[in-house]
């Protein structure tokens, strides 16, 4: 399996009428799985809970996808403790052997690929096509760190001395609390969960409350490879509960989240907190929002501009860290792509995620529904509303919204929505864009449209963003070949899919043998 290279997983093609079928038919079998009840997994023991939540289909709230065990403070500690004792053992197992648990999960998740599909499709509402990418990602990152493990437990050359032999190993940190996103529900969870793990750790994975179905999925797949019982251990529940409490245990080594900024922030400070009884410097690794821009000048080709400012403002209703939430247009050619992308907006298809013409769903809650609402009334105040505006019921739908001659300070243009809200900006000229595109608080992703050497030369220096594109879309990194993440409030620029990546997750340790 590692003998051969890392390849991106491809994506299924479903202009071919049996992927078509098989989709259809996953979507089916899913169907009637929904409305399960299911336990918290600690130490391998499945453990039901009094209280519980439901997740539901944003398409359609009254549809519950699963009720889950929304898990106590004491459940906490004894998830943190099963991974502590669980790490005593794992830490010993041999980095091939570790990364072979891996290459077995990918293989299942590609035997089981259209139902994963299925289950995003129906718990977070994404597109046939957005949910077949999250799964092909989540294949990319256990093929890839399940190598880079290798590459990492293999030679490290150090410099020679004389009468001494030198080398240099790395070693896992401890007790992980591993804390993913909704937006990316299998491929981010899957990856953050498997790196810690990889590496030696053990971890306590806390599921995002809006897709707990697709992570209990993961953790099926986990158990069918054979995962040991404690490695991973599955705790549901709110954020305000078992998260603070996961965070601030003087057990838990470190701490790898990605989330919104403002949760981000609170991990950041509080796991900077040595509590009594803890021996080590808490580690974070922080992903967080962005306020990515794609800037268009005057010798770009507006056709393709056009298109990928829509797609990157309105894939997966817009709910992506990656998202082109501002198109910063010089303007000589701002009419024409304003009015290119507004045309090219009003054809999207909304509605049933289930159909597979459909390109966009519902946002993921009613508290987003509501935030991103909130968000289109300052909007109005602030630019002028030339598409959308405008939601729908019972399911948590907003239509794509544009605003145009947006100011560069405006709410709308500073702060992440993450909903379907794309933010026009007018620049005077190629060097007015780069300084709009750069006034931001944060610096995740960014994209250019030239076709000017000199512009595009200048963008690489100058453009501050994670991660820089010039002509395509500013999302869709793919594994090994974007490395993924963000500058400034975007995070701690950990690079997921990157070959520093698990270098987080370790510990070097230098050993000397005088001869
Ligand atoms: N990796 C995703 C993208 O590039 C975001 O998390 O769109």
């Amino acid at each position: 399996h590692a003998q051969k290279s890392f390849v991106n997983e491809p994506f299924t093609d479903f202009s071919q009428a049996s992927n078509q079928r098989a989709q259809a038919a996953a979507l089916e079998q899913v169907k009637n799985e929904l409305g399960r009840t299911y336990p918290l997994i600690i130490g391998g023991k499945k453990i039901q809970s009094d209280r519980t939540f439901n997740s539901v289909n944003p398409g359609r709230p009254d549809e519950v996808v699963g009720t889950f065990a929304a898990a106590t403070r004491e459940q906490t500690d004894e998830a943190i403790q099963a991974a502590a004792t669980a790490f005593e053992s794992w830490k010993r197992v041999p980095a091939s052997e570790r990364a072979g648990y891996l290459f077995a999960a990918a293989d299942l998740m590609r035997q089981r690929r259209f139902l994963i599909n299925a289950w995003m499709i129906y718990e977070v509402g994404k597109s046939w096509i957005e949910a077949d990418v999250d799964t092909a990602e989540a294949i990319d990152f256990l093929e890839f760190y399940g190598r880079e493990m290798l590459r990492l437990a293999g030679e490290h050359p150090l410099t020679r001395i004389e009468g001494e032999e030198n080398e240099l190993v790395y070693i896992p940190l401890g007790v992980a609390a591993v804390i993913p996103p909704w937006n990316f529900p299998c491929a981010i969870m899957a990856g953050m969960t498997s790196a810690a793990f990889v590496a030696g750790n053990t971890v306590v994975l806390k599921p995002a409350s809006t897709a707990p179905a697709i992570a209990y999925q993961f953790m099926q797949i986990l158990e069918d490879v054979g995962l040991p019982a404690g490695v991973v251990n599955y705790l549901t529940g709110s954020g305000s509960t078992i998260g603070d409490a996961l965070v601030d245990s003087p057990q838990v080594r470190f701490v790898s989240f990605t989330g919104s900024r403002e949760v981000g922030l609170r991990i950041y400070e509080r796991a900077s907190k040595v509590h009594p009884g803890q021996r080590w410097l808490k580690r974070s690794i922080l992903e967080m929002g962005g306020k990515d821009a794609i800037v268009v000048d005057e010798t770009a080709d507006l056709e393709a501009a056009a298109t990928n400012i829509v797609g990157s403002a309105f894939g997966f209703q817009g709910q992506k860290c990656s998202a082109g939430s501002r198109a910063i247009v010089v303007d000589a050619v701002y009419d024409e792509i304003l009015q290119k992308v507004v045309e090219k907006a009003k054809k999207l298809t909304q509605g049933d995620v289930t159909q597979p013409e459909t390109y966009m769903g519902a946002v993921v809650d009613a508290n987003a529904k509501k935030k991103i609402l909130e968000y289109i009334e300052v909007g109005k105040k602030e630019g002028k509303l030339v598409l959308g505006g405008g939601e729908q019921g019972p399911g948590y739908f907003i239509e794509p919204t544009i605003f145009a001659d947006v100011d560069p300070h405006a709410r709308i243009a500073q702060e992440e929505i993450f909903g379907p809200v794309l933010a026009v900006i007018k620049a005077k000229d190629f060097d007015h864009a780069l300084e709009i595109a750069n006034d931001t608080e944060y610096g995740l992703t960014g994209s250019l449209y030239s076709t000017d050497a000199a512009h595009i030369a200048r963008a690489k220096e100058e453009y501050h963003v994670g991660n820089l594109y010039f002509n395509r879309k500013c999302t869709g990194a793919l594994v090994g070949v974007h490395p993924f993440g963000g500058f400034n409030m975007s995070g701690t620029d950990s690079k997921a899919g990157g070959r520093d990546y698990l270098l987080l997750f370790t510990q070097a340790k230098a050993i000397s043998v005088k001869k």
